[in-house]
């Protein structure tokens, strides 16, 4: 296998991860976690959004919970923004990166965003404009893009143009989101290969879903295909909350788990991350899809009973 030495890991649990949660978080309660993430070196954060806090209320101290984080230097904070409102509120907190996301089919844009993908398209020029004159960065998720659960196949001519456009306002990544799960390893191969190789100056992260087990082999078809930065949420959970069937994220302490025991390495300190987990399964109240979670690393040894 051609694998590379290093893989980078975007934490995703304050966004994604707790978007779909019945328990909402207190922004002390997202600071612990941010604590635990840090203590296992996980310093790539996706820390929320600035959304209509009507329509995700766990976003809703997204800037409250900024304030305590930004003056730490070894943070990598990233926001999730809709449109310019977004990113204007981003801008009033002081938050230096932001992500705006659409999606590739118009079905889930509409339910998601209530824009069609044209106008999200349109609507990426004035903030990609506005990021530049505020002197933040910005990047790009595209949703849906291996497949839409309205609208089914999304063609990958489709994706392609977005792509295109999106390329020429000069945008720092471009996330491809799998946002309910559907794409396979075969098609997360040929569709990374091509991509690569249609546009080879841009960088490209991955996002995927485990709603149906293809999480980890469709994070290993990204690296076989040369793609090395990754989004990741503890304990798995996560999930869009307008689309039908969404189900978490893949869980970043089974990630790093088998990309350490391929000896790739993330950075990142696996014990303290199990250690996050066990906070976060605490606080949510529930348990967690995580494997390693439950069983532990593959090197862990039972000791013999004795009893009879
Ligand atoms: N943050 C907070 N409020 C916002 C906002 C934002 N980014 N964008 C718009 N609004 C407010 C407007 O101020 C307006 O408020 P008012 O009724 O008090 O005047 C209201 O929302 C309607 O504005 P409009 O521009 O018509 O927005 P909309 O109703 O079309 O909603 C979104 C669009 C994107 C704001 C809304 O659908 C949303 O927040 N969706 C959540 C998307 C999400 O987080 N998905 C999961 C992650 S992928
Ligand atoms: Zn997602």
């Amino acid at each position: 296998m051609h694998l590379p030495e290093k893989v980078t890991i975007n934490e995703v649990i304050l966004r994604d991860g707790i978007q779909l949660e019945d328990k909402i978080l207190s922004v002390e309660e997202k600071q612990e976690l941010v604590n635990a993430l840090c203590e296992a070196n996980l310093t790539n954060l996706e820390f929320g959004s600035f959304v209509h806090p009507k329509a995700v209320p766990q976003m809703a101290n997204s800037g409250e919970l900024y304030e305590l984080l930004k003056h730490d230097e070894a943070l990598n904070l990233i926001a999730l923004i809709p449109n310019l409102k977004g990113a204007e509120t981003a801008a009033k907190h002081g938050v230096k990166r932001v992500n705006f996301v659409f999606s590739a089919s118009n079905t889930h844009n509409l339910q998601n965003v209530r824009q069609t993908t044209e106008q999200s398209l349109e609507r990426l020029k004035v903030i990609q404009k506005f990021c530049e004159s505020n002197d933040m960065k910005l990047e790009v998720s595209i949703a849906t893009s291996f497949g839409c659960p309205f609208e089914g196949e999304v063609p990958f001519e489709r994706v392609k143009g977005i792509v295109k456009q999106v390329t020429e306002l000069n945008v720092n990544m471009i996330t491809f989101a799998d946002t309910t799960g559907m794409a396979n390893p075969k098609q997360v191969y040929e569709f990374v290969k091509t991509m690569k190789g249609n546009f080879p100056k841009q960088s490209f992260n991955l996002h995927f879903h485990n709603t149906r087990g293809m999480g980890l082999s469709n994070i290993l078809a990204g690296i076989e295909a040369g793609i090395t930065s990754f989004d990741a949420s503890l304990g798995g959970l996560g999930g869009c909350p307008f689309a039908p069937g969404a189900t978490g994220n893949v869980c970043t302490e089974d990630i790093v788990h088998m990309l350490h025991n391929m000896e790739m390495d993330t950075g990142i300190n696996f014990e303290k991350l199990i250690a996050a987990s066990s906070r976060l399964r605490e606080m949510m109240g529930h348990e967690l899809s995580s494997y390693v979670l439950k069983a532990g690393a593959s090197n862990r040894k039972y000791s013999v009973s004795t009893e009879v």
